[in-house]
């Protein structure tokens, strides 16, 4: 059971000992912290040892890691030669546990699931990586999904695993401006989709998105299209194919391309601060190690778990915590097509009770949408099979974070806050099961091989760990880690200025943190002008260039504030050109020019229109104002005395006032 204790900062520090602490990967605190000092001492025997116990190579490598952070000229496993998918498929296999269920597909009605063994899995995977060879996908080749999440979804990223040819799947709640914007940026000539997907029993239309997207980009040769919901769809001949028929026949076999340590597996579009959104590379034998090594140590994975991240394989978590992370370690993985309040608030824990689930991974703005139904819908289900439950993609509110450990894992079960991103490839600071004592809204320590550094934005020195001293600044990673991304897609010295650069020899993860007296971290958020909404990376400059697209825009800015469910809201401040004037309707064509452009998601909380936006006599535009007076703190705005035109503020507050009442 869980044991409370104050500690010296105030929060309620849990050890918990449950079964999860019997017999886990690493068994206490002070294991933990001599394997950390070991692994950082000596990444590369760390790592190198690692490698060859946990992965399947085609060719041994000569060298663990050459290059540095500072030069931003990193590989991994120089020399080395394997294949993703034959890591996560064919081992198992050969090993005889080819009937062993692979993945769970829950759909998005209850009571329908559908389970695949690793043969079948291997068997889909060769059959379409076999379609794609027989129309020339070549290896290299980018290949953009634009998938539900249906099996198929993962069925595809493995088979181009298979052949080499780097998947970049986009969230299926992107509009079709901007999978247009991905699939032209990395010049995919070919596309997966469905003719629909099915979420929450709302039908979503794909493949319509998907010719709105292409119609323009006459690259594209073939658009590879799964049955979902059988809808009606059009097909543009020579171009879009069933895939259905073409799998029928193909030979459910499919040699594995030997692929190089350092090819890229993936590349996956994410936000930044400014400009349009960056594909990062992950590479095949770093990224899939530390999937592997992180799922199977932070999750506790032993033999006959159900595994359940109920993620979207449209972001990272879906990509190393639904696919490759769980399937590089043999285990069952499920895939949830609904949404956690489909149909009612019980859905989560019907899916645990129905499956046995062992480990449950979510995001904290669903357990603060779940929180606001009550406990009851966690009473009526049997939760006695879970035993890890995981976190991602924001910070987590103490009370959501109690709520999570007392209704759900009945505070027998460990709750891990992972902290990670898009760019880490996989969990870089997370507490481990069993071992690390946990503190709400902390992700606590460092995983093995991650040397985390507190630096001071200011100076750009680190602020060095005093014991019993609470600190801050933001977080930046010493040396390197497998899983890094390696560049931004056709514009390396994008990724330099971005993570390498702004601290020369640190990895800068653009984001804020607090280190506690006792080290333990606690990520406060974004320091640039990244917004998460429902725990969905968004960039203010994509949104305000959105607006700025608008006929009756001037211009815009957009920032976050503190939202009870999603974490944080969107406001979108907004001058008008000159004969537009603020009516309802054009309130509402705003709103819908940003979820045409980005998707429904990024729809802004306010809008707030405008005269004049409150900027410094040099013309810098006071976003820290901005974001004060939205969140109702504007008796905290700090020292406005560069302002151009003081008198901006005082209406902004005004127009706020009325608009949030
Ligand atoms: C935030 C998601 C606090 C952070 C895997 C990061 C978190 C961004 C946590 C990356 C956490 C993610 N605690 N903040 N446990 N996890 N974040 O690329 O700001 O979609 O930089 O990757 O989410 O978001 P991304």
């Amino acid at each position: 059971m869980a044991e409370e204790k104050g500690s010296a900062v105030g929060e309620v520090v849990h050890e918990v000992r449950s079964h999860s602490s019997k017999g886990a990967h690493v068994a206490s605190l002070e294991k933990y912290k001599k394997l950390h000092e070991d692994s950082v001492r000596d990444p590369s025997g760390y790592w190198g040892r690692l490698a060859r116990r946990e992965l399947k190579w085609m060719h041994d490598f000569d060298k663990v890691k050459i290059g540095s952070l500072k030069n931003g000229d990193l590989a991994w496993f120089v020399g080395g030669k394997l294949n993703v998918s034959e890591n996560c498929l064919d081992r198992w296999v050969e090993e005889g546990r080819g009937d062993d269920v692979a993945i769970i597909w829950e759909k998005d009605e209850p009571g329908q699931a559908v389970k695949y063994t690793y043969l079948e899995v291997l068997h889909k995977v060769c059959q379409i990586a076999n379609v794609m060879r027989k129309f020339g996908v070549k290896k290299g080749d980018p290949v953009t999904l634009y998938m539900p999440m249906i099996p198929e979804a993962a069925f595809v990223m493995l088979a181009c695993a298979r052949i080499g040819a780097p998947h970049s799947v986009v969230f299926a709640g992107f509009s079709a401006e901007a999978l247009r914007a991905r699939v032209d940026d990395v010049h995919s000539k070919w596309i997966f989709t469905a003719d629909e997907g099915l979420r929450g029993g709302r039908t979503i239309p794909l493949k319509k998105t998907v010719d709105d997207a292409i119609s323009s980009c006459d690259f594209v040769n073939k658009c590879f299209v799964f049955k979902r919901t059988g809808a009606d769809v059009s097909m543009t001949e020579g171009r879009d194919l069933w895939m259905e028929p073409e799998l029928e026949g193909q030979r459910p076999y499919c040699p594995p391309e030997v692929m190089d340590a350092e090819d890229p597996l993936f590349y996956l579009y994410t936000s930044g601060s400014t400009g349009k959104p960056k594909g990062l590379m992950h590479s095949t034998a770093g990224y899939i190690l530390y999937a592997q090594t992180t799922c199977k140590i932070i999750f506790d994975l032993r033999p006959g778990d159900v595994y359940a991240c109920v993620a979207d394989v449209g972001w990272i978590t879906g990509h190393s915590y639904i696919v490759y992370g769980p399937l590089a370690n043999g285990t069952t993985t499920l895939m949830f097509e609904s949404t956690p309040l489909y149909p009612d608030a019980g859905r989560y824990w019907d899916v645990v009770e129905t499956h046995s689930v062992t480990q449950f991974y979510t995001a904290p703005t669903a357990i603060r949408a779940l929180m606001r139904h009550g406990p009851e819908p966690t009473e009526k289900y049997d939760l006695s099979t879970l035993r890890i439950l995981g976190t991602v993609g924001e910070p987590i509110n103490p009370a959501a974070w109690t709520w999570y450990f007392k209704h759900v894992g009945k505070e027998r079960c460990a709750i891990i806050d992972t902290y990670w991103q898009t760019e880490t490839g996989g969990i870089i600071v997370t507490p481990l099961p069993g071992a690390t004592p946990l503190k709400p809204g902390s992700a606590t320590l460092p995983f093995f091989g991650i040397d985390l550094e507190v630096l001071d934005p200011q100076s750009g020195k680190v602020v060095p760990f005093v014991e019993g001293e609470e600190s801050s600044g933001v977080l930046c990673v010493k040396s390197a880690w497998p899983s890094m991304t390696r560049t931004v897609f056709n514009n390396h010295e994008r990724y330099m200025n971005t993570y390498l650069k702004p601290y020369p020899g640190y990895y800068f993860t653009g984001d804020g943190v607090t280190r506690d007296k006792d080290g333990f971290f606690f990520v406060t958020g974004r320091v640039d002008d990244v917004l998460n909404v429902s725990g969905h990376r968004i960039g203010s400059a994509e949104i305000e260039s959105a607006l700025v697209a608008h006929d009756a825009v001037a211009e815009s800015a957009c920032v976050g504030f503190p939202h009870e469910v999603k974490g944080e809201g969107i406001a979108c401040y907004v001058i008008l050109k000159l004969g537009n004037e603020e009516t309802d309707d054009l309130i509402k064509d705003l709103r819908n020019q940003i979820r045409s452009v980005i998707g429904p998601f990024a729809s802004p909380d306010y809008i707030v229109i405008t005269p004049a936006l409150p900027k410094t006599r040099s013309g810098k535009l006071m976003r820290r104002v901005l974001r004060k007076i939205i969140a109702l703190e504007a008796d905290q705005l700090g020292d406005t005395s560069t302002l151009a035109d003081p008198s901006v503020v005082d209406s902004l507050i005004e127009k706020v006032a009325t608009l949030r009442k």
